[in-house]
């Protein structure tokens, strides 16, 4: 006689460079319990910033690529909504699942939303409280849609209670953090012990504007250490439209995978950015973090004191650099276990049914 378990299908978006990261942890524990249609919105394209993550992050390869690309968030989320609409009719999942704030993470909850299907938040819950991040706004209309905000800090928990979202928050801990604590016994520090600062930069405010771009390579200019810059092709563009010169201790290089972005970070004298996973890793590594804003969602990092917010002030940039390095760094983004929880709730929301008990037959191999 055959046994077959109740298997239930999540449909995972992914479409921009930290979706696809922070997807591999989360993917591998929703396989091991259910069917899983993994989505690239195709927001990323380039071999830099999606297929060679694909590989270094050893996602699997997303069943669909919807092909949506670049244009204003507008398009972007647009015509992302538009084909996942089509896709969840056609595929008829369960559950979807979104994470983050990007224009691929809103174009998945409006059509969860628009076809009836329960949505599942990844990351749920963090707060810049600045309007003019495209990603605030996707934030809050994606939580506000949700029926499971998954959290990964505290805080994020807070914000999610204060809004009264109407969807169930879990707080699980951060799926980034798992994923570099996969990695960590494996990631060599880069370069032969000498000094460097490394840098990354691309929030539309910093990178939009020629007067706060030009404060952010004032910066960099005033680092005593060489500084390694992997250029993110949005800033890579405005530096040429804008006629913008980098200073002469910068080392631009092409976006780098994820595994030699750890290596970078490990090795790093200290990191300045504006990355929300950079500033994450930075604190994981026990890396002293400068972060090239004025307001960041992860305030934790901040709090215990290994990350300076100093805007685009080379004054205050170069100030945060001779910062004291706290002597404790308590595991503010979870146990590295946050991808089960992330899996076993969304399942609970998909099949209704015993989560353990599925994953249990699953992994007897009853299921055919
Ligand atoms: C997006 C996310 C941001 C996230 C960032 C991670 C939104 C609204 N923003 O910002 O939250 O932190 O990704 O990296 O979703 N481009 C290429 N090749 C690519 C991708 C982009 O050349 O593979 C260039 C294009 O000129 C494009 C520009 O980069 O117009 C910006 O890309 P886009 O995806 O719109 O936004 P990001 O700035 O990457
Ligand atoms: N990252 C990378 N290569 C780079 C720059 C960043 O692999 O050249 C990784 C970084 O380690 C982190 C993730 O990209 O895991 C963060 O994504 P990004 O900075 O693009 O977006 P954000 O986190 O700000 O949304």
């Amino acid at each position: 006689m055959t046994h077959r378990a109740p298997v239930a299908t999540v449909l995972s978006v992914i479409g921009a460079r930290p979706e696809i990261i922070q997807a591999a942890p989360v993917s591998r524990e929703i396989r091991l319990r259910c069917e899983e249609i993994l989505v690239h919105t195709g927001q990323h394209y380039d071999a830099r910033m999606s297929g060679d993550q694909i590989t270094s992050t050893e996602l699997p390869e997303p069943d669909v690529n919807l092909g949506v690309g670049s244009g204003s968030t507008d398009e972007q989320v647009t015509l992302g909504t538009e084909r996942l609409v089509a896709l969840i009719g056609e595929r008829r999942p369960d559950v979807v699942l979104v994470r983050g704030d990007t224009s691929a993470t809103l174009a998945g909850a409006l059509a969860a939303e628009r076809m009836g299907v329960p949505l599942v938040h990844v990351e749920a819950g963090l707060r810049s409280h600045r309007a003019d991040m495209p990603e605030e706004y996707n934030r809050v209309e994606t939580d506000k849609r949700s029926d499971l905000c998954l959290a990964p800090v505290p805080g994020a928990v807070e914000n999610l209670k204060a809004e009264q979202v109407r969807g169930e928050i879990f707080m699980t801990g951060d799926p980034l953090c798992d994923m570099l604590e996969r990695w960590r016994p494996e990631i060599e520090p880069y370069g032969d012990g000498s000094d460097y600062l490394l840098a990354t930069v691309h929030r539309n405010y910093n990178t939009d504007d020629p007067v706060r771009l030009q404060g952010v390579l004032d910066s960099l200019g005033r680092s005593p250490w060489p500084v390694k810059w992997p250029l993110h092709p949005r800033t890579a563009a405005a530096i040429e439209r804008f006629g913008l010169t980098v200073p002469g201790n910068v080392d631009v290089l092409a976006p780098v995978t994820y595994r030699e972005m750890l290596a970078l970070e490990r090795g790093a004298r200290a990191i300045a950015t504006d990355s929300g996973g950079v500033q994450r890793e930075a604190y994981l590594w026990g890396v002293p973090c400068i972060t090239l804003r004025e307001e960041t969602e992860w305030t934790d990092t901040v709090d215990q004191g290994w990350n300076t917010l100093v805007g685009v002030d080379p004054v205050a940039f170069e100030a945060a650099l001779s910062a004291p390095i706290p002597s404790e760094r308590p595991p503010i983004f979870g146990d590295g276990h946050a991808s089960e929880r992330i899996a076993e709730q969304t399942l609970r929301l998909a099949a209704h049914v015993n989560t353990a008990a599925v994953s249990t037959i699953q992994r007897e191999g009853w299921v055919s």
